[in-house]
């Protein structure tokens, strides 16, 4: 039977009460039955192909089924297995990973467990963000609370399913989060992404068959086992079932996070829930889904927030995190900040990519100065087209991706700063 969804907000509907982040709070509101179904009715391949049929998307990213992942996992070897949990965090803009963890972390250990049981991994490694230290404190109590309730370690549920869990705190590395530089970071190596293939389902952690997932992805997890794929897919786009914790900042005047359903339009989150610009003042532009997304005009946020609506107008639902910028803006400026990010955290081992950064930075920072010509535009598209797709890690993309949005949809501020030999937006945020 189809049980009836009661609210939009599954994953953060008792985020507001501090019992739920305790193991006892969370179990009196049914925490922990899911898995428990799962480990004592289902087997691994049920729980895979309960997941592969609700549509679950990845939500660090690149919106990856996360069934199909599971399903890559060797169950049958001799050799142990992992899943690591990519609580890293720090693509600019985004923020929902943060609440889950302060206010969700046995959600989102019961997903891993249901994970594990789904993979038959041995050890689940969390690793969260150096500077989330209020979360990781946080989530370290739950999974010692697990710990002593029997949750995890041996014979899980009285079924002989052992699991354990480590919390590893990173050191604040953006390259961290892309999910082989978070490997290496693990094993206690500089935080360098590793060629592809193999794939971390082959040769990840320790050389050992990993699956990684984001935070969020894993605290869908219960929910699904518990009410169903049919009642997952009751919420979001045939393509892109579920909810999404949209995380809103910059120029509104309701910032903060919103769980809503994937394919909610753009304009009803910048204009309803996040109550639009101050004091009237005009949207000009709009990166739906964390920094590295190209951005949107005002006249574009009629899409839905879906991977497939949003790739038809050339940007991404990357994590969700919706920064608005208003009419005062200036999008060279814009582009200096964005682009400085990148130089910084470029990992430095493809020359596309180390070079292309500082480049794409140096060169908007010498339009912004009025020092720029008329070439200087067509120099920043040549070089975002020799940093795509040419590197090991996609970083190099996420940081072409926002330049050549930029230069879509606001050519003409970069063209007034040559012409005028100056910025003429004197209202903007400063550099
Ligand atoms: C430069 C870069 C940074 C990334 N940062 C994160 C991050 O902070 N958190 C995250 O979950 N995924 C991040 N990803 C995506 C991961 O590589 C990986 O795809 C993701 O953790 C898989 O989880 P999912 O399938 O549940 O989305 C990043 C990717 C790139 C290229
Ligand atoms: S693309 Fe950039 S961040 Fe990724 S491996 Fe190459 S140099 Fe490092």
């Amino acid at each position: 039977m189809l049980t009836v969804p009661h609210t939009t907000n599954y994953l953060t509907e008792h985020f507001g009460d501090d019992a739920f982040t305790t193991l006892e709070g969370y179990r009196a509101r049914g925490g922990y039955e899911a898995a428990k179904k799962a480990i004592s009715e289902m087997s691994p391949a049920d729980v895979i192909e309960l997941v592969k049929d609700s549509g679950l998307q990845g939500r660090g990213g690149a919106g990856f089924s996360a069934g199909m992942k599971w399903s890559f996992m060797p169950t049958d070897g001799d050799q142990p297995s992992y899943l690591v949990c990519n609580a890293d965090e720090s693509e600019p803009g985004s923020y929902k990973d943060r609440i889950l963890l302060e206010r969700g972390g046995h959600q989102m250990l019961e997903g891993i467990l249901i994970a594990a049981w789904a993979t038959q991994a041995d050890t689940t490694f969390i690793y969260v963000r150096g500077e989330y230290a209020f979360p990781a404190d946080q989530l370290d109590r739950c999974v010692r609370e697990a710990y002593d309730a029997g949750l995890l370690g041996e014979n899980i549920f009285g079924k002989g399913f052992k699991h354990d869990v480590v919390v590893h705190r990173g050191a604040g590395a953006y390259i961290c989060g892309e999910e082989t530089g978070l490997l290496e970071s693990l094993e206690g190596k500089k935080g360098q992404p590793r060629k592809k293939p193999p794939f971390p389902a082959q040769f990840g952690a320790f050389g050992m068959p990993t699956t990684v997932n984001n935070v969020e992805t894993f605290s869908h997890v219960p929910h699904i086992v518990k009410n169903g794929a049919d009642w997952f897919k009751g919420f979001g786009t045939e393509k892109s079932p579920g909810t999404m914790i949209f995380g809103v900042s910059g120029h509104v005047v309701r910032p903060g996070l919103y769980e809503l359903p994937m394919g909610t339009p753009l304009d009803e989150i910048v204009f309803e829930h996040a109550q639009g610009v101050p004091e009237g003042r005009k949207v000009k532009g709009v990166i739906p889904g964390g920094m590295s997304m190209p951005i949107l005009p005002a006249g574009m946020l009629d899409v839905p927030m879906a991977n497939e609506s949003l790739r038809e107008r050339k940007t991404m639902l990357g994590t969700g995190g919706v920064m608005v910028m208003d009419e005062r803006t200036c999008m060279v400026r814009a582009a200096c900040v964005i682009t400085y990010f990148f130089r910084d955290e470029s990992c430095g081992q493809c020359t596309q990519c180390r070079e292309g950064t500082g480049w794409l930075n140096k060169i908007v920072e010498r339009i912004e100065r009025g020092a720029g010509s008329e070439g200087d535009i067509e120099l920043l598209l040549d070089v975002c087209g020799k940093m795509e797709a040419k590197t090991i890690c996609a970083f190099a993309d996420a940081a072409a991706w926002p330049v050549q949005g930029l230069l879509r949809h606001f050519r003409e501020d970069f063209e007034e700063h040559v012409r005028q030999k100056k910025c003429p937006f004197p209202e903007s945020f400063e550099l």
